[in-house]
């Protein structure tokens, strides 16, 4: 049975509604009439898709890879383990809009056979949009909760989805298995909640294919870090800081990505895309 929410993460769920409804929707209908269009940081990679790597884990994994010994911040992630059956209620009607928005951008990018790794996955419900946008590829749907990547393994079990392997792992520590393994990463709406930003932008370096390209929707212009900052913090169990484009352009152009671009894919919602 749904639990009642404490009241800070109430006012953020109501938040995330009013935002999508009344933010979201109208400057994705005005987009098209070219009257709205966000801030932009450097200009988007041309597309240069190959196949892609094809499928590996969905082959090699039974079920999912599951952690031996959680890290010391696993408290940060405890609340998805609380909410992880209601979690795609409380927050759909707002991730439906940036998820919309970054498969427009990604899909250029991806071939057939792509392999995505998305490292904060949640229940998975993109994860599984994504495995249908690659069916000679796959997707690798990750996090540090536990229940999490065992309610998405459930789910992608439940609807038959073959293209899929499930992962226990902080972002910062993936598995050594994982190191050069992807033509793509997705990485939607977690990227505040890093303990160590610098390190999972690291770890991204490492598991991409050379040529492969990171995609990171979060909240981002300077105006929406500071107007979400007190409700994330009151609101978003796990919340550690929002970024601006530039602060996310620098991480990655620190950490080597080649070609780092960000742009304001809809009002307060930056994508950053990083080509190794
Ligand atoms: C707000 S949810 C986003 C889920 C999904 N990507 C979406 O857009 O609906 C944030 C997710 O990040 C995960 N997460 C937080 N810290 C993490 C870490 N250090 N490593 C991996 N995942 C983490 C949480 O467990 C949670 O599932």
């Amino acid at each position: 049975m749904a639990q009642a929410q404490p009241v800070g993460v109430q006012a953020l769920a109501v938040a995330l509604w009013w935002w999508a409804d009344f933010v979201y929707a109208p400057a994705r209908a005005l987009k098209p009439l070219g009257l709205y269009r966000g801030e932009t940081v450097g200009s988007p990679p041309e597309p240069d898709p190959w196949p892609g790597a094809g499928p590996r884990f969905s082959r090699e994994l039974d079920g999912p890879w599951l952690l031996d010994e959680e890290p010391g911040h696993y408290d940060s992630v405890a609340w998805f383990d609380e909410v992880s059956a209601e979690y795609d209620q409380l927050v759909m009607r707002f991730s439906g809009h940036i998820f919309a928005e970054t498969v427009a951008r990604m899909r250029p990018h991806l071939g057939a056979a792509a392999r995505i790794l998305d490292p904060s996955a949640g229940p998975g419900r993109q994860a599984m949009d994504l495995a249908a946008l690659v069916p000679d590829g796959e997707v690798v749907a990750a996090d540090l909760s536990r229940e999490m990547v065992l309610r998405a393994h459930a789910d992608a079990q439940a609807r038959g989805i073959r293209n899929m392997a499930f992962v226990q792992a902080d972002v910062s520590q993936p598995p050594a298995a994982f190191d050069e393994a992807f033509d793509a990463i997705f990485c939607c709406l977690a990227f505040h909640h890093y303990p160590d930003g610098r390190g999972a932008v690291e770890a991204f370096a490492r598991v991409l294919a050379p040529g492969g390209v990171a995609f990171v929707a979060d909240a981002g212009p300077a105006w929406m870090v500071a107007l979400a900052r007190d409700i994330s913090v009151a609101g978003d169990p796990g919340f550690v800081r929002h970024r601006t484009g530039h602060e996310f352009v620098d991480l990655f152009r620190d950490a080597g990505f080649r070609h780092v671009s960000w742009e304001e894919i809809l009002p307060g919602m930056g994508l950053t895309t990083a080509v190794k």
